[in-house]
């Protein structure tokens, strides 16, 4: 089964893409989050024409990144750690959620949930992921009950073990936002920080966890996508495929994605418990 997977696009998905995807169809279609940048009326417009991708249901999956609802107040709180200031624009956030939610409304928006396809499991991770903590500790404690990396571990735990009693034998494909410890530390690995003085791995360690928990209870999982760390013209180096211990690790944000009308994505192959991705370019 071959699916399609769209990095951060940040604003970058157009009418191009809609007629290239009705030629092209898949039958599912996979975004890492971060749709949009700093307009919310331009964010809105960008997911309206996402949503006409998905040609059936169960088709679009959409991973909230961490601009997909949280405004610049709701990020500088993050950033400088003001649980005051974050409280100050949940309620904004929350509409912005709603809203996004109401114009996907042939695709779906969110985490810690799974959706068992007909090949193979997809399991949406934490969402609004943006490293070193659970980002948003009153946004993820309102819609989900989990402030912190103990927190959602159990989360993690609960579901695989519910993926694993209803469906055993299916292979578990992973989508979050940013990816999991333990893809490397360095500036070009998939999930290495290109912004902190000391370069480290910038990846989630309840992610790695879970795989890990995953496995151990006897599940298969191929392939583990996300993004959030860009590689862009000015850092082209980034990994983007990582083969590791029977799973494949894939950051498919390519920002922006649409360079001079040439259109970015990944098409990854799901097979049995073993995972293909290739980056496929489409336009001038
Ligand atoms: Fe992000």
């Amino acid at each position: 089964m071959k699916i399609a997977v769209f990095g951060d696009i940040h604003n970058s998905f157009s009418q191009a893409d809609l007629e290239y995807f009705e030629g092209h169809p898949y039958p599912v279609y996979l975004f890492v989050g971060d749709l949009g940048k700093a307009s919310f009326s331009r964010t809105q417009k960008t997911i309206g024409l996402m949503n006409r991708i998905a040609q059936k249901p169960d088709s679009l999956f959409v991973m909230p990144g961490n601009h997909d609802g949280p405004g610049f107040f709701m990020l500088a709180g993050e950033l400088f750690r003001w649980e005051w200031l974050q409280k100050l624009f949940l309620p904004r956030t929350l509409r912005h959620i709603r809203r996004i939610t109401e114009i996907l409304s042939n695709g779906t928006f969110g985490g810690y949930s799974f959706f068992p396809l007909p090949e193979f499991t997809l399991l949406l991770s934490r969402p609004y992921s943006m490293g070193s903590r659970v980002n948003y500790p009153p946004l993820m404690e309102t819609l989900y009950g989990v402030r912190n990396y103990r927190d959602s571990v159990r989360m993690y735990k609960k579901i695989l073990d519910q993926i694993r009693h209803e469906h055993p034998e299916k292979p578990v494909v992973i989508l979050a936002h940013n990816g999991p410890k333990g893809c490397g530390h360095k500036k070009d690995d998939l999930w290495g920080s290109d912004f902190t003085r000391k370069i480290r791995d910038w990846g989630e360690i309840d992610l790695k966890l879970a795989i890990q928990y995953g496995k151990k209870i006897g599940l298969k999982i191929p392939a583990v996508v996300g993004g959030h760390m860009h590689r862009t013209p000015v850092q082209p180096d980034r990994r983007d495929i990582l083969l590791k211990e029977g799973t494949l690790y894939l950051n498919a944000a390519d920002v922006p994605r649409v360079i001079q009308g040439k259109h970015t994505f990944y098409e990854l192959e799901i097979s049995g418990g073993t995972a293909r991705a290739q980056k496929i370019e489409f336009g001038q």
